[in-house]
C-alpha cells in the first residue's frame, strides 16, 4: 500500500453568499464573505477519503465578528427573558443574561494565556527561542525553526503497548463530553483548491490556510514530503497585533447535551420526532443521516446525531444511541402521567433532565477518575449540598489551551484494538465505521466496558500516529496534528502555561516534573526548554498524586471545568426555580448512574458499578437504582 500523508487540496469548505444572520430574540449579526464551516475531525476524515462523497450540510452563515464584547449593564436592558419557566436555547444564547453570547455556538475560544504568534498577529508559532542559530555576530541573525510536529510525535510519543486499569469506556466518555464542548471550525482557504504540501518551506512561513507538517526522509512510516494540514478558521479577517487571530467554536460550550440535540435550532428540529421524542431508525438505532458522513462499505447507512463526529469510534456511537434511547424512555413515561403536556414541553423537560444527568456523570463519576482530590476541591468541582452559586461574571467559553492541548489527553487512551463478537479488530478499522453498530451493538457496549484502555502516559498507539483515518489514499498522525494545531492557534509554550498555573517553569530538560526517559526524549527533540509545545509538555509530566495526569493538566482541566460549572445558569444544582429542579427532582437525578443507564438502554444483565474500571466487580443490573420520574408527575 502507498504509505504517505494524504496529499491534496483544501476541499473542506464551500462558499456561500454574504448576508445577515438572524438568531433567536430578534438579534441579527453581520455575516462573513460566506464560508461553510465544519469540524477539524470531519475535515480530515474527508481529506483522507474516509468519508466518501462528503457533502456539507446547509448551515447558517457564520458571524463575522464575535459579539462576546456585547454586554448589558442591567437585566432590564438585556434582550434575554428571565421570567416564567426557562429552558436552554439550542445554541447557548442568553444562558448569561448580561453577556448573552458567552458560551454560544460559533463564538470565539477564550484564552487563559495571551497568544504567541510568530508575527505577533496570526502566523503560526514556528520559531525556537534558542539563540544557537545566531551564527557569527557580524552576520544577520537567523532564527531556528521549531522541530517538525511529526518529529516531536516520533521522539516524545513513541508507541508502547501498556494497558490501563481504566476501561475503554473512560476514553469514550471523555470523547462524548468533548464533543459536547468543542469543535474548532476550519478556516476558509485563501486560494481555491491548491495542495497544502506543494512547497513546504514557503507555505510554512506564510499566514494562509495551509500549514503542512514536514516529514523527515527517514520517517518510520510516511514516505511523502509532508502531511496535509489545513489551518483553523480565523474568526476575524481584521487581524492586528492588538486584535490577533482567534479561533471559533462550532458548539455551545456549555455541558448541555448539545452532542445529543445539536448546537443550533435547525439541528435540534431535524433530530426531533413527534410528541417530544427523538427520531430513531429500525431497531431503535440513531436516525438515518447523510450517505457521505461515514464509511458505508458494510453499513446500510450513516447516522444523524447532535454532533457530526458520531461515527469516529463505535463506543462513541453507542453512547449517542444510549442517550437518544434514554430521552425517549423518559418522554414516554412523562407523557403517560402528564397528559396535559404538549410535545414541546415533553421535549424540553426531558432535554433538561438529560443535560443534568450528563453534567452529573461527568463531575461525579468521570472527573474523579482523572483529576486529583486536591484539584476537585480547589476548583470546587465536587457535588454540593444545596449550595451551588452561579457566578454571572464567569465566562464559560472553552479555552484554546483546553481544546487544543489539555483535553486531548484522551488520545493516549485510544486502544490498539477492540474485541467485538470475540474477534480482535484493530482500531484503524473502526474509525468512522458504523458497521458494528448494526451487527453487534451489544458486543460493542460490553467490550467498551470490559476492554482496557491504553495507559495514560506520553506514548500513543501507532493506530493514531501512523494509521489515523487510513484509506488507500494515505493516513494521518493525530499527535502531530495536536502539536501543529497548537502552533496554528498561537498557543504559547508549555513553560508559559506553567507560569499561568503558578507552577515552577522548567529551566532544564532534566527538570523534576519529567521522568528520566521523558527528559531525554525532550532534549533530543527541542533546542530549548522554552520551545516545548503544550501538548508534549503536559503529556510528559509525571502524574500528580491521586491523578492519572500531571499538575499542569490538573490546573488547565480544573480551571475549565470550574468555568463550565460556575458560569452555567442552568447548572443542574442551581437553586433558581425558573431554571433548575425541585428538591425532589434533584434527589431523583442524584440516584442515577452511567452504569444504570447503560443497563437499561442496552438490556444488559450485569455491569461494573464503576463503568470506567474494567476490573471492577460486576453487579446485577437490577440492583442499580434508576430514575424515579414521580417528582415530575403533575397529579
Ligand atoms: C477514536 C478516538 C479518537 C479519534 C480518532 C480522534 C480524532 C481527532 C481528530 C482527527 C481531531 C482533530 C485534530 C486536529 O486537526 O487538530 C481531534 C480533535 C480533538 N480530540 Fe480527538 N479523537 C479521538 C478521541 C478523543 C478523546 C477520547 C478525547 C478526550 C477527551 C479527544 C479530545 C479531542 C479534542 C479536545 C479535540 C479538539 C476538538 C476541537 O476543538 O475541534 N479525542 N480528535
Amino acid at each position: 500500500m502507498w504509505r504517505g500523508g494524504v496529499f491534496f487540496g483544501l476541499v473542506c469548505l464551500i462558499f456561500r453568499a454574504h448576508g445577515q444572520l438572524s438568531v433567536s430574540l430578534g438579534t441579527s449579526y453581520d455575516t462573513d464573505d460566506g464560508t461553510h464551516i465544519m469540524s477539524l475531525t470531519m475535515c480530515f476524515a474527508q481529506l483522507s477519503g474516509m468519508n466518501d462523497n462528503y457533502t456539507l450540510r446547509e448551515v447558517k452563515p457564520v458571524r463575522l465578528e464575535p459579539v462576546s464584547k456585547r454586554r448589558y449593564t442591567s437585566v432590564a436592558a438585556s434582550p434575554c427573558p428571565n421570567s416564567g419557566r426557562l429552558f436552554r436555547t439550542a445554541d447557548g444564547f442568553c444562558n448569561n443574561i448580561l453577556r448573552p453570547s458567552w458560551g454560544q455556538s460559533l463564538e470565539r475560544f477564550k484564552r487563559y494565556v495571551k497568544a504567541d504568534y510568530s508575527d505577533g498577529k496570526g502566523a503560526p508559532r514556528i520559531y525556537s527561542r534558542s539563540k544557537l542559530c545566531r551564527k557569527e555576530p557580524w552576520l544577520r541573525p537567523r532564527r531556528c525553526l521549531l522541530p517538525s510536529a511529526r518529529t516531536v510525535s516520533i521522539n516524545v510519543h513513541p508507541p508502547k503497548k501498556v494497558t490501563a486499569e481504566h476501561s475503554v469506556m473512560l476514553m469514550q466518555w471523555a470523547q462524548f463530553v468533548n464533543n459536547d464542548l468543542t469543535a474548532t471550525a476550519i478556516q476558509q482557504p485563501e486560494e481555491g483548491v491548491s495542495p497544502c504540501c506543494k512547497n513546504t518551506k514557503k507555505i510554512h512561513r506564510r499566514n494562509q490556510g495551509c500549514f503542512p507538517i514536514p516529514i523527515d526522509p527517514a520517517d518510520r512510516f510516511f514516505k511523502t514530503e509532508c502531511l496535509n494540514f489545513v489551518r483553523s478558521r480565523a474568526i476575524s479577517t481584521r487581524i492586528t497585533r492588538t486584535n490577533p487571530r482567534e479561533q471559533q467554536n462550532l458548539l455551545s460550550s456549555y455541558l448541555d447535551a448539545s452532542n445529543v440535540y445539536g448546537s443550533d435550532q435547525d439541528t435540534q428540529d431535524r433530530l426531533r420526532g413527534d410528541n417530544g421524542r427523538m427520531r430513531t431508525s429500525a431497531r431503535n438505532l440513531l436516525p438515518k443521516g447523510r450517505d457521505g458522513d461515514c464509511i458505508r462499505k458494510n453499513a446500510p447507512f450513516c447516522f444523524d446525531a447532535g454532533d457530526d463526529r458520531v461515527h469516529v469510534f463505535p463506543g462513541l456511537t453507542a453512547l449517542h444511541t444510549a442517550f437518544v434511547r434514554y430521552h425517549n424512555y423518559i418522554v414516554d413515561d412523562l407523557k403517560q402521567h402528564n397528559t396535559g403536556w404538549d410535545g414541546d414541553r415533553l421535549f424540553q423537560e426531558t432535554r433538561k433532565i438529560i443535560s443534568a444527568i450528563l453534567q452529573r456523570i461527568t463531575y461525579t463519576e468521570f472527573l474523579p477518575e482523572v483529576l486529583s482530590d486536591a484539584t476537585m476541591n480547589k476548583y470546587k468541582l465536587k457535588e454540593g449540598n444545596n449550595n451551588y452559586q452561579y457566578n454571572i461574571s464567569v465566562n464559560p467559553s472553552i479555552a484554546g489551551g483546553f481544546a487544543t492541548a489539555a483535553f486531548r489527553f484522551g488520545h493516549t487512551y485510544i486502544p490498539i484494538l477492540m474485541v467485538i463478537d470475540d474477534k480482535e479488530v484493530p482500531s484503524r478499522e473502526l474509525f468512522n465505521n458504523p458497521q458494528f453498530i448494526f451487527t453487534s451493538l451489544k458486543s460493542v457496549v460490553e467490550n467498551t466496558l470490559s476492554d482496557p484502555a491504553q495507559l495514560r502516559d506520553r506514548s500513543l498507539s501507532e493506530e493514531i500516529t501512523d494509521h489515523l483515518f487510513e484509506t488507500a489514499m494515505g493516513s494521518f498522525d493525530l499527535v502531530a496534528f495536536n502539536i501543529q494545531r497548537g502552533r496554528d492557534h498561537g498557543l504559547p509554550s508549555y513553560n508559559t502555561f506553567r507560569k499561568f498555573c503558578n507552577l515552577p517553569e522548567a529551566t532544564e530538560f532534566n527538570s523534576e516534573q519529567f521522568d528520566q526517559t521523558a527528559q531525554k526524549a525532550l532534549e533530543k527533540t527541542y533546542r530549548s526548554v522554552d520551545d516545548i509545545d503544550l501538548f508534549p509538555g503536559v503529556m510528559a509530566e509525571q502524574n500528580e498524586k491521586g491523578s492519572i495526569l500531571g499538575p499542569l493538566f490538573n490546573c488547565i482541566l480544573g480551571q475549565q471545568f470550574s468555568d463550565l460549572k460556575l458560569g452555567d445558569s442552568f447548572w443542574y444544582e442551581t437553586t433558581d426555580s425558573r431554571r433548575g429542579f425541585t428538591r425532589d427532582q434533584l434527589k431523583a437525578i442524584k440516584q442515577v448512574s452511567l452504569s444504570q443507564i447503560l443497563c437499561q438502554v442496552f438490556d444488559l444483565n450485569r455491569i461494573q458499578k464503576n463503568p470506567f474500571r474494567h476490573k471492577d466487580k460486576k453487579v446485577r443490573c437490577k440492583k442499580l437504582t434508576g430514575l424515579d420520574l414521580r417528582p415530575w408527575y403533575e397529579h
